[in-house]
């Protein structure tokens, strides 16, 4: 396994619509366990495979608590289902927009379709954590990010932000 380079704002890359997975190879396997190493590594408890550069469908979660065993999931080509009408609000992050956090308010449930890694069709209802964390990783496969939840105003600072200091590290 090896930890990949996590694109960051404002990478146009994180932008795009990701495409189905057509084939699980090994290929994809593999790049499902990078970007495993790569959440771990960063830390984080969600990683969409856009955000290290690949746009296909493809999303990797831990939502398991501090004291609990890790709980490391796969999804393959991800859908939602139906969404619950009850809301829940949580502050959320992202690794491509660093040390940045805003509250968010979303479905508390939700129902999910996805292939596993082996292909196998999956069908959960999911709650807490995960159906937040679940949403903010199929955003990205639609090129949403969670600056999209602010004010134009507020988001076009935070874009500057991240701009000016894209620009001060210099290409890379
Ligand atoms: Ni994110």
């Amino acid at each position: 396994m090896a930890k990949l380079p996590i694109i960051t704002l404002p990478d146009p890359l994180l932008r795009e619509t990701s495409k189905p997975i057509e084939h699980i190879d090994a290929q994809v396997l593999r790049l499902a366990d990078d970007m495993l190493e790569t959440m771990y590594g960063a830390p984080g408890i969600g990683l969409a495979a856009i955000q290290v550069g690949v746009p296909r469908r493809l999303v990797v979660l831990d939502c398991a608590g501090e004291d609990e065993a890790p709980d490391p999931r796969v999804l393959i080509n991800p859908e939602i289902l139906q969404l619950g009408s009850q809301k829940k609000v949580y502050e959320e992050g992202c690794l491509s927009i660093p040390d940045f956090r805003v509250d968010i308010e979303r479905p508390a449930e939700l129902r999910l379709r996805y292939l596993d890694r082996n292909g196998q069709l999956q069908e959960h209802d999911a709650g807490g954590l995960f159906a937040t964390a679940i949403q903010h990783e199929l955003d990205h496969l639609e090129g949403k990010l969670i600056i999209d939840f602010l004010s134009r105003l507020k988001r076009d600072m935070v874009v500057r932000k991240f701009k000016k200091l894209a620009r001060q590290d210099g290409p890379l």
